[in-house]
């Protein structure tokens, strides 16, 4: 505001000497008074209105995910599960409150093996994502291993996964017991 007074000063004194060029100096500067001081009060009154904010997920429902069965197999018995396609089998196991004694006990860290499930060849072929060299390292710590083996923290559940009877071996070994 003061570099405002300043202008205001200066057109005074030329509108003494010519008031041709001082009205033009006077439209200008009424000019600048008036922009210079609507951006104040936007900017005081911005300052005053309470901030909100928009959450999109309000607007945009999360869609549902997709679930299917899953059949997981454990010493000759069949435990059927719902599975949200997206989600770990190792989260099946789990949101499904299936009891197999020591599974997933580094809960899904990638460090104990216990997860451990065997798929058929035709399963593993389907399964969208290769091992990583982690889990082929933990793989090799885990109890009764063979060529289908996969950790089940490793492995996303998708659509080709229904009706799947997914082998559950008989026992479990914690890496992290090695
Ligand atoms: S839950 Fe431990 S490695 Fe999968």
């Amino acid at each position: 505001m003061a570099e405002l007074a300043t202008v205001a000063m200066h057109v005074d004194s030329r509108e003494k000497s010519s008031p041709h060029r001082s009205r033009k100096m006077n439209f200008a500067c009424k000019k600048l008074f008036t922009s210079a001081s609507r951006a104040l009060l936007v900017r005081k009154n911005l300052k005053d209105l309470p901030l909100k904010t928009f959450s999109t997920e309000i607007l945009q429902p999360k869609a549902q995910k997709e679930t299917i069965t899953i059949n997981f197999m454990k010493n000759g018995s069949k435990i059927p599960a719902k599975a949200k396609v997206g989600d770990h089998l190792l989260d099946v196991v789990i949101d499904n409150d299936i009891d197999l004694d020591g599974f997933g006990a580094c809960e899904g860290t990638l460090s104990c093996s216990t997860c451990h499930l065997i798929f058929t060849d035709e399963q593993f072929k389907i399964i969208g994502t290769k091992p990583t060299d982690e889990e082929l390292d933990m793989l090799d710590l885990a109890y009764d291993l063979v060529d289908t083996s996969r950790l089940g923290c490793q492995v996303f559940v998708t659509k080709e996964m229904n009706g799947w009877e997914i082998e559950v071996p008989a026992g479990v070994s914690d890496a992290r017991d090695v």
